[in-house]
């Protein structure tokens, strides 16, 4: 699991995440195509394509050329996740002074549970795009790596009412305090964050000349710089930033590298995975779910007319993002008849109005493959008197028309700067994941 622990310290942001995938994908036979390439795919052949920012389609073509015949249309087994998650992001204009101090001016994105963002050592990650009078634009990824900012609270002598309640003010309250050894008092902060951010890219990238570049444009995310930590040994839990969802993400790859579909000959299958960015902030755009990367990249896989729709419609998909287990605190905040908990299963998440992808098909094929694989199973629903989140599943099942499932593991503390989840149960959705992707069942 240290694997893990890896992955989340060297995805700072989605951009991170997409290249640390990548990484992985490729050290396990996966060739890299583009977009813009057209693609010659190879029976059994092993692929990925990204669409930057945090977007990236990974999948296993079947063994078999597909002919016209029904009995040989591939079954597309799709699993998807997001690669974002809710915090705090640097505006267009990201410094100014107050009180002397130069601060950062950031947007909340998504729904952090903001008062967790105190009192922690913040790094900043992400990409930056610079430009050179004569040579043109360039793109970076960018991470300090170490902490720059700092969220200081307010001391309790100063608001007695505090640990009653604090009303987060978002524009007031959430200004993070820059290191002063990285901007000068008497300077313009703009110049001198521009400066910081060439003077960083100039440290990360060696072999490069940033001499003379304008960073001109960011997508820059701050995040908690200490590290994810393993609780109580390969049993125990994780604890650490960014688990929803990059644990779906990394469960996910891992069980794509390790598929073995081509021993299923009767029916050909098409392992698929896409890991979307913009789930937390609804999913509308370019890289999002709601966005066409993933039916542009499932037209192209097949050639005859109508085979799309015809593939679809005996394919399945399974949705995986983090769940909510039982918090022995407020266990008034859960239906105890439905309520996982930590280490005790897979989730599976159900909600009668479709907030949740839901199919009897989809969860009747799942939990048959848990009872084959002997894998432990739970079942969520909220309160029937609160709302549940939502995830990406309705949305793509909805748009690609195929039996869908919502499943995760179980976490503490969803949207907090740190969270908590169950190591076991990491490698039980690893483990269904893989045969999921397998098997023809
Ligand atoms: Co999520």
């Amino acid at each position: 699991m240290e694997k893990l622990t890896h992955f989340l310290k060297a995805s700072p942001s989605p951009w991170h995440a997409v290249d640390q995938m990548e990484k992985m994908l490729s050290s396990r036979g996966f060739f890299p195509l583009t977009e813009k390439s057209s693609w010659s795919l190879q029976p059994g052949g092993r692929y990925f394509v990204q669409r930057q920012p945090g977007c990236l389609i990974a999948f296993i073509m079947p063994q078999h050329p597909q002919n016209h015949g029904y009995e040989n249309l591939p079954r597309v087994r799709l699993v998807c996740a997001h690669t974002d998650s809710p915090g705090l992001k640097l505006k267009p204009n990201p410094c100014k002074i107050k009180s002397g101090y130069p601060v950062l001016d950031v947007e909340v994105y998504g729904s952090p549970l903001l008062s967790t963002w105190f009192d922690r050592d913040l790094g900043l990650a992400g990409q930056v795009t610079l430009i050179h009078a004569d040579a043109g634009l360039r793109s970076r990824l960018l991470d300090f790596n170490e902490p720059v900012a700092l969220l200081p609270s307010l001391a309790i002598h100063l608001n007695r009412e505090a640990n009653e309640g604090i009303k987060i003010r978002r524009h007031e309250d959430l200004s993070p305090v820059l290191l002063h050894n990285f901007i000068g008092k008497d300077q313009e902060p703009l110049a001198l964050f521009l400066d910081w951010i060439v003077k960083r890219l100039q440290f990360q990238y060696p072999g490069e000349d940033f001499y003379g570049w304008d960073p001109v444009s960011w997508d820059l995310m701050l995040y908690d710089c200490a590290p994810a930590k393993i609780m109580g040994g390969d049993d125990g839990w994780v604890t650490g930033g960014r688990l929803d969802n990059l644990l779906s993400c990394f469960a996910a790859v891992t069980a794509l590298t390790l598929a073995t579909p081509s021993r299923e000959t009767q029916e050909p299958l098409l392992p698929v995975l896409a890991c979307f960015n913009h789930e937390e902030s609804g999913s509308l755009s370019q890289v999002g779910a709601q966005g066409n990367f993933l039916p542009a990249v499932l037209k192209r896989l097949f050639h005859e007319p109508q085979q799309f729709e015809r593939v679809m419609s005996c394919s399945t998909m399974v949705s995986v993002d983090s769940a909510h287990g039982i918090h022995p605190n407020f266990t008034d905040k859960y239906d105890s008849n439905n309520a996982p908990e930590l280490n005790a299963g897979v989730v599976f998440k159900h909600n009668a109005n479709q907030r949740y992808a839901h199919s009897v098909v989809a969860e009747g094929m799942l939990k048959g493959l848990c009872r084959s694989l002997a894998i432990p199973w739970q079942d969520f629903a909220m309160r029937a008197d609160m709302p549940c989140g939502s995830t990406i599943g309705p949305t793509l099942s909805a748009s690609l028309g195929l039996h869908a499932m919502d499943l995760g593991v179980a976490s503490w503390a969803m949207h907090s700067i740190r969270e908590t989840a169950g190591l076991t149960d990491v490698r039980h959705l690893q483990a269904l994941l893989t045969g999921f992707f397998s098997s023809s069942r």
